[in-house]
């Protein structure tokens, strides 16, 4: 490995030949994730949770973030904080459990009691501290920054940190294509997938952006719906976006192939719902426009915000939150995020849909898993590059991997302790209703070549 602070060559790029390539041993060095830890989980902002997770006074939630325990909890005054769960005292854990509801929290070790907006309020035995003692001064520790965008709080190690929409930027743009879809606001369907992946953390982080694998890796869940009746053959035709949003941030957006709870209907949700589904895609219209409704409705993407908070708008939409374990092992917490308003059956029909593709027994999350597993087993061979240069040499497609080589990019300016990198394959802005008019000629040519076959 090189030394540390040097402007390390873990990622090459030769944009006259077309190449860029990563080395493999960033998904196995010990010393790597160390640098990660420290310039990466301890700088930028992380997701921390939503806030449909703690919806009342008194409610919490604990995790992990950026290897630091945290938790969540709103106060009387319906502000939500975060805290580190670490007792003020000694250092026990506070919240016990991962989620719960509390009038006060009691560390379990000495009794010292806390307010949910984090204030000392009790303690056994105060006068054994002499009159000096400062009950306001001991109070819950608060992480440096603690901001919210649209329900989604994250946290900051890093007291100097940009705010957090700077730092989100073009990203944000795809969190409020998610949040606009509903009327009265998203939430977290209560209960999550927890589930540990012995694989590099950016190994997940590329298969999020990576639609190259989808046809093949996937076969299954396509010819399940297809078997259906349903689907489409347009995915990795060529028509998609891969769009490099800066500051590592990635995502990809694509015809939808299948149908989306949201407003596209399709065979795997029986005939009963269609004109249901009809009728949410007219609000969705009525509501944002023929474009964005269009987007909403009849498109999929998957979002990645620098580093490790996935958002993906497929089949249903999952929320994901990587936290490595090590270099070789990442924990993965996923929720299902649905409109607020969304009755039965509808979230039933949801549900099915995200456990179906999205779930850890369900049709896609296995093979990706197995895949970066199998990746992870691979590196041992010891061979030096993996190769990240689909669509260098064109205006790149979503297949290709221009927005994984802006997280890669980022990647090694932050470990390396290089300036920020440069943009180059940066996404411009993108002319949505061009982009319609194309995809529903793809849809119609296909549909046309359905009825065919
Ligand atoms: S460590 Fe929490 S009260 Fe002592
Ligand atoms: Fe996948």
């Amino acid at each position: 490995m090189e030394q540390r602070g040097e402007p390390a060559r873990w990622v090459e790029e030769d944009p006259t030949t077309g190449t860029f390539r990563v080395r493999r041993s960033v998904m196995t060095d010990g010393a790597v994730w160390r640098l990660e830890r420290e310039r990466i989980f301890a700088r930028r902002w992380l997701f921390a949770g939503h806030e449909s997770e703690v919806p009342s006074p008194g409610d919490y939630v604990r995790r992990t973030v950026g290897t630091r325990p945290i938790f969540l909890v709103r106060g009387a005054d319906g502000v939500v904080r975060a805290f580190y769960n670490a007792c003020p005292h000694r250092g026990a854990t506070i919240c016990r459990q991962d989620a719960g509801q509390a009038r006060s929290l009691q560390c379990f070790y000495h009794s010292w009691t806390f307010s949910p907006e984090g204030a000392l309020i009790a303690l056994p035995d105060e006068e054994g501290y002499g009159p000096n003692f400062d009950r306001g001064a001991m109070g819950l520790v608060a992480p440096p920054r603690h901001e919210s965008y649209r329900g989604f709080h994250f946290v900051c190690y890093d007291p100097a940190s940009e705010p957090l929409a700077a730092f989100l930027g073009n990203a944000r743009d795809y969190l409020d294509l998610v949040v606009d879809q509903s009327v009265a606001g998203v939430r977290v369907v209560p209960g999550s997938q927890r589930y540990v992946i012995n694989a590099n953390w950016k190994l997940l982080v590329e298969n999020d952006l990576d639609s190259y694998h989808a046809v093949p890796l996937h076969k299954t869940y396509f010819s399940y719906v297809a078997g259906l009746g349903g689907g489409t053959a347009m995915h990795g035709r060529g028509m998609g976006l891969a769009r490099n949003l800066g500051g590592g941030h990635g995502a990809f957006d694509a015809p939808a192939p299948y149908g989306r709870p949201v407003a596209r209907w399709d065979p795997l949700f029986g005939d009963e719902a269609r004109a249901e589904i009809a009728a949410l895609r007219a609000g969705l219209v009525a509501r944002h426009g023929e474009v964005k409704a269009f987007r909403m409705a009849d498109t999929i993407r998957n979002l990645v915000t620098y580093p490790s908070l996935l958002v993906n708008d497929g089949v249903a939409v999952t929320v994901r939150l990587l936290e490595p374990l090590g270099p070789d092992a990442t924990e993965v917490t996923a929720w299902a995020l649905a409109p607020a308003e969304e009755p039965e059956p509808r979230l039933a029909r949801r549900l099915d849909s995200f456990l179906t593709f999205y779930g850890p027994g369900g049709f896609a999350t296995p093979d990706d898993v197995e895949a970066l597993e199998s990746c992870q087993a691979g590196f041992a061979a010891g061979i030096e590059w993996s190769d990240m240069s689909r669509g260098m040499h064109r205006t790149p497609v979503h297949t290709d991997e221009a927005h994984i080589r802006g997280f890669w990019r980022q990647w090694a300016a932050d470990v390396g302790g290089g300036p920020e990198p440069d943009q180059s394959e940066a996404s411009g802005p993108v002319d949505w209703s061009t982009v319609m008019a194309d995809w529903q000629a793809g849809f119609a040519r296909a549909a046309a070549a359905a009825e065919r076959a």
